[in-house]
């Protein structure tokens, strides 16, 4: 059994599938939750301070999940404040992280196979106990996701690095000294590491091609809020000015674009009118914008942004994924996904990973007509698909397998559910509400 897998199982969420009965408009609103790929950097800064680190609107996802139990062997005491009045299960939860005492500085193998992004804790523990020894994480069903970069920008720190039996083991007794670090791609991994790292260290450190994504800038706010200096949010290049500690503070996680950009997506291709609450435009503009090209109605109300469509044909539209504030890899195979039924052909180029198209075979099984060419798919968009058995290999992927299912005709079973259970908080309860016919099986 792969790693996750048997992880999954023991956290209790078993073989669950869902099934879809498609062809129903989605009329609605859509809370979105705290964003995973915020929130894992944000629990993973807990270990730079020993005063408690209180993270609001954390999503309830197996990530999060799995990252409290790596933490926890760090020595971290993660406690998650109870529900109040008018809580729904839906809400995000309050984390409070304290790593008083950090009693392991090793990552091992079983732990960070499980969940790539937990390979970032080597920053934290270096810069501030001197040593870490993290497991490489390995390749992944989307590529083969090197992390020479992070090495590199450690090494810039002053780190001294060998890698040995699959392990980096960093060291720097006498603590990082700041430095200048060009990333030659832009690399989130990367950045949040660098930051990380460079926070503690002494003296300047200057981040050039830093990653630009909202999840990065949460990152370098709520680090100023435990006391880092850190200038340049939000742009390409970061100057931090290395302090001697970090003390405590809240923070709210940001709001998760590539689950409002599902949605999104799944309300122009099933039709109908969804309200996405608690976004912001701008953090998902580049995808908003070809939605608008393929037809959809998008509007920003008070709350968050509105989607449209209702009887327009979905035009086809060319996507290439890029960087913040390009079109978001995360949200590629959920665009082809709407591509799919679109009145003509479509160019999807994917330019930041390798390998992410394992979801196109699974689309073909609802009658998509998707044909790959290197890092590009041609998807002839056909009018109607019809619902199918299939199963998916990575989290986007499956999620695009759901709002096709949404659209489709007939019934549609998806395996492997534990992909969606990582990254998407309530999925049947906020679909439905909008008038899906979906429901879990426990499997
Ligand atoms: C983050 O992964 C996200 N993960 C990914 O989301 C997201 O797809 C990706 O950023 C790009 O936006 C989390 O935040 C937990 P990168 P990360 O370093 O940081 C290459 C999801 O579904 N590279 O920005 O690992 C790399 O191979 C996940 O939620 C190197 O070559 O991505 C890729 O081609 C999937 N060497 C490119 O850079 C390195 O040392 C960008 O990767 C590091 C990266």
């Amino acid at each position: 059994m792969p790693p996750r897998e048997a992880a999954t199982r023991e956290l209790g969420q078993g073989m669950d599938r869902i099934r879809i009965v498609g062809g129903t408009k989605l009329n609605g609103i859509i809370p979105i939750a705290g964003a995973k790929n915020a929130a894992l950097p944000l629990m993973i800064a807990s270990l730079l301070t020993p005063e408690t680190l209180v993270l609001e609107n954390v999503p309830r996802l197996s990530d999060v999940r799995m990252l409290k139990r790596i933490l926890g062997n760090h020595g971290v005491d993660v406690t998650v404040a109870g529900k109040r009045p008018g809580m729904s299960t839906e809400d995000g939860e309050d984390v409070r992280l304290t790593a008083a005492h950090i009693v392991d500085t090793v990552a091992p193998y079983e732990l960070v196979s499980q969940m790539r992004a937990s390979f970032w804790v080597v920053a934290p523990l270096l810069a501030r106990m001197g040593q870490a020894k993290v497991s490489l994480p390995g390749g992944c069903a989307i590529g083969t996701r090197p992390v020479d970069l992070l090495i590199m920008a450690l090494e810039k720190l002053g780190a001294d690095i060998e890698i040995d039996a699959g392990y980096v083991i960093a060291k720097a007794p006498n603590g990082l000294k700041g430095a200048e670090i060009t990333f030659p791609k832009v690399t989130v991994g990367g950045t949040h590491t660098a930051l990380m790292a460079a926070v503690l260290a002494r003296g300047t450190t200057t981040i050039h091609n830093a990653a630009r994504e909202p999840e990065v800038s949460d990152l370098a706010e709520c680090l100023v809020k435990m006391g880092a200096k850190i200038s340049g949010i939000g742009t390409s290049d970061l100057v931090i000015e290395g302090v001697t500690s970090l003390h405590g503070a809240t923070h709210r996680v940001l709001p998760d674009r590539i689950e409002a950009g599902t949605y999104a997506f799944a309300a122009a291709m099933a039709g109908g009118d969804v309200t996405l609450e608690g976004i912001e435009a701008k953090h998902l503009q580049a995808a908003l914008d070809k939605l608008v090209e393929s037809g959809a109605e998008v509007t920003s109300t008070e709350t968050g942004i509105r989607i449209r469509r209702n009887g327009t044909p979905i035009k086809a539209v060319d996507v290439t994924t890029e960087a913040f504030p390009g079109f978001p890899t995360d949200l590629q195979a959920q665009f082809m996904a709407l591509m799919s039924r679109a009145n003509g052909t479509s160019k999807i180029v994917e330019t930041i990973f390798e390998n992410r198209f394992m979801h196109v075979q699974e689309l073909a099984r609802f009658g998509a007509k998707i044909r790959l060419d290197g890092d590009m798919a041609i998807v002839e968009g056909t009018g109607a698909l019809k619902g199918a058995p299939v199963m998916a290999t990575d989290l986007r992927a499956s999620v695009s397998l759901v709002i096709a299912a949404l659209a489709a005709e007939g019934e549609t079973m998806i395996n492997r559910v534990y992909h969606l259970d990582r990254g998407f908080e309530g999925l049947e309860g906020k679909l439905s509400r909008c008038g899906a016919q979906i429901e879990r099986i426990r499997g």
